[in-house]
């Protein structure tokens, strides 16, 4: 999509097909992975309309003033911004979650956790469930919708972030089940209550990896939510130690990491005897992803 109205096509109108081809092989040439999912996700939220639309609006002509939107967003995605920071949510366990630079965008590695929480919480009578680093809160909503008798604890350590986690409650009605608490790990919680579950997906990411991160992430994430201190498991490992005097006897821990610390975080749970039955779930492409290990009697 030039910038000028004209075009080596002369005249030739800006329609969402044409726009569409311009924009692929623009983001293609800035090096980024999707470049038609990208230009058409960017296209339909300047449209204003679902993606799926455009389809038949192969040869509708865009107007000027989305047309500004799109070079916009064009523009920044081509510096690497993420397409969920600049359309403002992300789709996570089909549920539609607001995004913010001051929420981490939702991960599909994450569903593990979630798939293996909602499973069983849903068994229980009256879960308690703590979610330790909520961040857009993709984690505590997804298990408040999907386990209707849970009541639902969300930590973040980040104010701003936290109030985004609030707004996704409120849209998907789960406010009145999911609490916020503003505090580093336990921190903010009161003395004295427990929960039948513990997840989390900390930070997890070695401080000398983050520069080596894509650009998307390491932009345009934020550090706080990436940071797992010199080995990558500074938060894992308090999450480990302190877990154990929130959680009932037989409550369950579930900590996402990455699939190189599996030997690593087994450890962790093994070596401490407030913990029982650690082991680790894989993700549908057969990673090491999930720590799984309950509180000892
Ligand atoms: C990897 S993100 C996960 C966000 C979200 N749960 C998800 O899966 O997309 C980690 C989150 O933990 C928060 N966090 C980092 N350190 C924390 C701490 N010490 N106490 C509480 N939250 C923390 C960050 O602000 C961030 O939102």
């Amino acid at each position: 999509m030039s910038t000028n109205a004209s075009s080596p096509a002369g005249d030739a109108p800006w329609t969402v097909s044409r726009i569409l081809d311009w924009t692929t092989q623009h983001l293609k040439k800035a090096g980024c992975e999707t470049p038609r999912l990208d230009a058409e996700l960017l296209l339909a939220h300047a449209r204003g309309c679902p993606r799926i639309q455009l389809y038949v609006q192969f040869q509708e002509v865009v107007t000027d003033a989305q047309r500004a939107v799109m070079r916009d967003l064009v523009k920044r995605r081509a510096v690497a911004e993420p397409v969920a920071y600049l359309i403002g949510h992300r789709e996570f366990f089909s549920l539609d979650f607001e995004v913010t630079h001051d929420t981490l965008i939702p991960r599909p590695d994450t569903e593990t956790l979630v798939l293996e929480l909602i499973s069983l919480a849903r068994k229980q009578p009256a879960p308690r469930i703590l979610d330790l680093g909520t961040g857009s809160g993709c984690i505590a909503i997804a298990a408040a919708v999907n386990v209707p008798a849970a009541q639902v604890t969300a930590v973040d350590i980040a104010p701003a972030t936290l109030e985004v986690a609030r707004r996704n409650a409120r849209r998907h009605k789960v406010d009145s089940r999911v609490e916020f608490v503003l505090g580093d790990l336990f921190a903010g919680l009161p003395p004295g209550r427990t929960f039948d579950w513990i997840v989390s997906n900390p930070p997890y990411i070695p401080q000398g990896e983050l520069s080596t991160l894509a650009a998307d992430v390491r932009l345009h994430e934020p550090h706080t939510a990436l940071d797992g201190g010199p080995d990558g498991l500074a938060v894992i490992r308090r999450l480990v130690s302190e877990a154990p005097a929130w959680l009932v006897p037989g409550g369950t821990l579930l900590c996402e990491f990455s699939p190189e610390q599996a030997a690593a975080l087994l450890g962790l749970v093994e070596g401490n005897s407030a913990w029982t039955g650690g082991r680790v779930l894989k993700d549908l492409a057969g990673r090491a992803r999930v720590l799984a290990a309950h509180r000892a009697s």
